[in-house]
């Protein structure tokens, strides 16, 4: 586990003068954005690289033998690459663009649905997904003979590890797709284990790292998940672009998941025939400025010492824990272990909706409801939760705004 640290203050100011919303006002109120679970803020460099795309060099790709065409493919090739360089793929043709992890999700269901999976067989979720890995293995059941069983949450939160080992031996499941890191709870799951759990039986594993790319590096060859998805706009790039990493092996016999230029070698009207991965999975015109400027974000993180900002988030994450406990009739939902900076809470008397409006009025963005996670809300028995969520440009001073504000909201309804 990380250890708690606090970045410097000097350091941290340089941090915040690359993402030009932090001096926003909201509500006549200084910004105090705890809602990067939701999406993060774009550093300057992500924001120019859009502007200087469509200012100097917008061209389709892969189509025009023009210098403008080529160079805008190349960016979008080397773009591909860099993602492939963070998170540690051998091979940039192991990475897909896609429109987020939702839609990375749905490939994966349709394609694995079509070529891999057979009636009868098990996909193995869990209580606490998104429900960006619940409903595409739904519609998949619901369109072949699969079946979707899931993985049991404790009563803290965490991922009941037993109940995990339990379903692998008896339900014998044909995949798992699974979550590393809730994105209501902020709970880190043991996604090494997992994956060998399951390799150990010859099962494939997806890994839903939507939330664990942001905070703390993450290594697919470590890791040897055979899928791993993720959106950009959570991970300081722009919102309609996202990745899917696959290892080359196992997409390479996939069919596409849907048709149209740029993923053909050839068409007659009677017959396509495909390009291998990722062209396969491409079709159409890509959000080529999306990808580079993921790929901008992705350069502007490695930039920075991410085990420090890392650190910086857990000091942030501790202080804000240590300062809502310490309100009564306030409770922390997801404690006892690992967790990534994402703090989930309820109140004894005001709704989580009602908290968040009252922060909102300060200035304070943080999210409240079911997060897009409504079996885990149901487990859990809660109509939803606040949760605060932070990111490295975060301050303490941000954090006690926080826990102040909680407290007044706690006395005025409590
Ligand atoms: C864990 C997790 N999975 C999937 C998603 C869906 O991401 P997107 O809406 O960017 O496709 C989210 C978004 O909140 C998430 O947190």
């Amino acid at each position: 586990m990380v250890t708690p640290l606090l970045l410097e203050e000097s350091e941290l100011a340089k941090i915040r003068s690359f993402f030009p919303i932090l001096v926003e006002k909201v509500n006549e109120k200084p910004l105090i954005y705890l809602d990067n679970a939701a999406t993060t803020q774009k550093p300057l460099a992500v924001i120019d690289k859009i502007a200087h795309f469509y200012a100097h060099g917008n061209a389709n790709v892969h189509r025009g033998v023009h210098a403008l065409s080529e160079r805008a493919t190349e960016e979008y090739e080397d773009a591909r690459a860099a993602v492939a360089g963070f998170i540690g793929a051998s091979d940039a043709k192991e990475i897909v663009f896609t429109r987020g992890t939702t839609e990375a999700m749905n490939l994966l269901a349709s394609c694995l649905g079509q070529a891999v999976l057979k009636d009868g067989d098990t996909v193995l979720i869990s209580e606490m997904e998104h429900h960006a890995n619940i409903v595409p293995w739904q519609l998949l059941r619901d369109r072949t003979g699969i079946k979707l069983a899931a993985t049991r949450i404790t009563d803290e939160g965490r991922l009941d590890m037993e109940d995990f080992q339990n379903k692998l031996e008896t339900l014998k499941p044909a995949l798992v797709s699974i979550v590393h890191v809730s994105n209501s709870l902020g709970v880190v799951n043991p996604i090494k284990q997992i994956i060998d759990s399951a390799h150990e039986r010859n099962i494939p594993v997806i890994v839903d790292a939507s939330q664990s790319v942001p905070h703390f590096d993450v290594n697919v060859k470590e890791l040897d998940c055979e899928w791993l998805v993720f959106s950009g706009h959570k991970v300081f790039g722009p919102s309609g672009i996202g990745v899917l990493y696959g290892k080359y092996d196992r997409m390479e016999p996939l069919p596409p998941y849907q048709g149209g230029g740029d993923m053909i070698e050839s068409v007659t009207l009677e017959k396509s025939c495909f390009k291998g991965p990722p062209e396969r999975f491409e079709a159409g015109t890509p959000h080529i400025s999306g990808a580079i400027a993921l790929s901008a974000g992705l350069h502007f993180l490695n930039s920075l010492n991410r085990k420090r900002l890392h650190q910086h988030e857990a000091a942030l994450l501790q202080l804000a824990e240590a300062g809502l406990r310490e309100i009564p009739g306030i409770r922390i939902i997801g404690e006892g272990g690992e967790k990534a900076s994402v703090v989930s809470f309820v109140s004894e008397s005001a709704h989580p909706h009602d908290i968040a409006s009252f922060l909102d009025a300060e200035g304070i963005a943080i999210r409240s409801g079911h997060h897009c996670t409504q079996p885990l809300m149901i487990r859990l028995q809660l109509p939803g939760t606040a949760r605060a969520s932070f990111a490295f440009y975060n301050t303490k001073e941000e954090v006690d705004a926080l826990v102040a504000t909680v407290r007044k909201i706690q006395d005025l309804f409590g």
